[in-house]
């Protein structure tokens, strides 16, 4: 039990912390921490992205200097993460963030053998974009300690994070990552249990549709953004929002969002469907619904 007489940074500090899965969240959560002067292992079974991590995170670094003025040294931040690829080098950590795809066997795997390899009293955390934290937290030994951390793309340039209690998290559970969240400069936002919890279940039904509007022709995909733009004055539109999450993980959360409400305005565009097919995944392949600066 954390005590309450020292600075949350001072007390997260003296935590192990884990990342299950080094892809587009994994990394970023993991130079949150680092910037923040934790260390952090990433767990990351591919050696293709166990691989590409380090380069990543060292972009990332560069990024957020650029653009936030931060004045972290890619290096330093570097020297505080350890990437492995068998759990039981994680060491026994006492928090534990769940960055793996949205797909439910994949997060059922991992987060059991965290489970299993993780220090007794650990924090169970998830960055999952829709599952229900109480439908997590029936694969772990005790479910309060199970909740959603969703951070935002890309998490270290982002200073919120929607957080998601189940029924069961325990208030404790809660205190403990709001606490190390602060230590990393974010904001909470506390909200309940529930598939895609505020976010998703709003953005996904909104890419979902943007992509069957693209579809008709009614309009191309940088017009469709524009009226999101230039009308309502969100900083991107919907289609390019979808190439920074990346399509195939758009696909998996639609696919969440269906089975876990029932509503078949989830059912993915059959475009969305086809570029995933194609490998259009976004910017992560760069081209998505756009070309990216990669892709050029
Ligand atoms: N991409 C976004 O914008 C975004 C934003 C918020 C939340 N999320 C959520 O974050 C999670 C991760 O998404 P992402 O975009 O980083 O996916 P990603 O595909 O970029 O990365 C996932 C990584 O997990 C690895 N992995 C697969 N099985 C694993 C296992 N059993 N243990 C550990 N690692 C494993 C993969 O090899 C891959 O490198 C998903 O639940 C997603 O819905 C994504």
């Amino acid at each position: 039990m954390p005590s309450t007489d020292r600075h949350p940074r001072e007390e997260a500090e003296m935590q192990n912390y884990a990342v299950l899965g080094g892809g587009t969240m994994g990394c970023g959560v993991a130079q949150c921490l680092a910037e923040a002067g934790h260390t952090a292992t990433v767990f990351e079974p591919a050696a293709t992205a166990r691989a590409a991590g380090p380069e990543r995170v060292r972009a990332g670094v560069r990024l957020a200097r650029m653009l936030r003025r931060t004045g972290h040294d890619p290096d330093e931040v570097l020297g505080r993460i350890r990437w492995v690829d068998r759990l039981d080098q994680l060491g026994s950590p006492e928090f534990v963030i769940e960055c793996v795809p949205e797909r439910l066997p994949l997060k059922e795997h991992a987060l059991r053998e965290a489970d299993g390899h993780s220090a007794p009293g650990a924090v169970l955390a998830s960055c999952t974009s829709a599952i229900p934290i109480d439908h997590l937290a029936g694969w772990v030994s005790d479910p309060g300690r199970m909740i959603g951390t969703h951070f935002m793309n890309p998490a270290p340039l982002k200073d919120t994070v929607e957080v998601a209690c189940g029924p069961r998290t325990s208030a404790d559970t809660l205190h403990r990552t709001t606490r190390l969240l602060a230590s990393l400069g974010k904001e909470s936002i506390l909200v309940g249990d529930g598939p895609g919890f505020v976010s998703n279940r709003v953005l996904m039904l909104t890419v979902n549709e943007a992509a069957a509007v693209l579809a008709q022709g009614t309009a191309d995909a940088a017009t469709v953004d524009a009226v999101f733009q230039k009308c309502f004055g969100h900083p991107m539109g919907p289609l390019r929002t979808a190439d920074l999450i990346g399509l195939d993980t758009i696909v998996d959360t639609l696919a969440v969002l269906r089975r876990f409400t029932g509503d078949p305005r989830f059912e993915p565009s059959p475009l969305l469907a086809d570029l995933v097919a194609a490998g259009r995944l976004g910017e992560k392949t760069g081209h998505g619904f756009h070309r990216s600066a990669r892709g050029r």
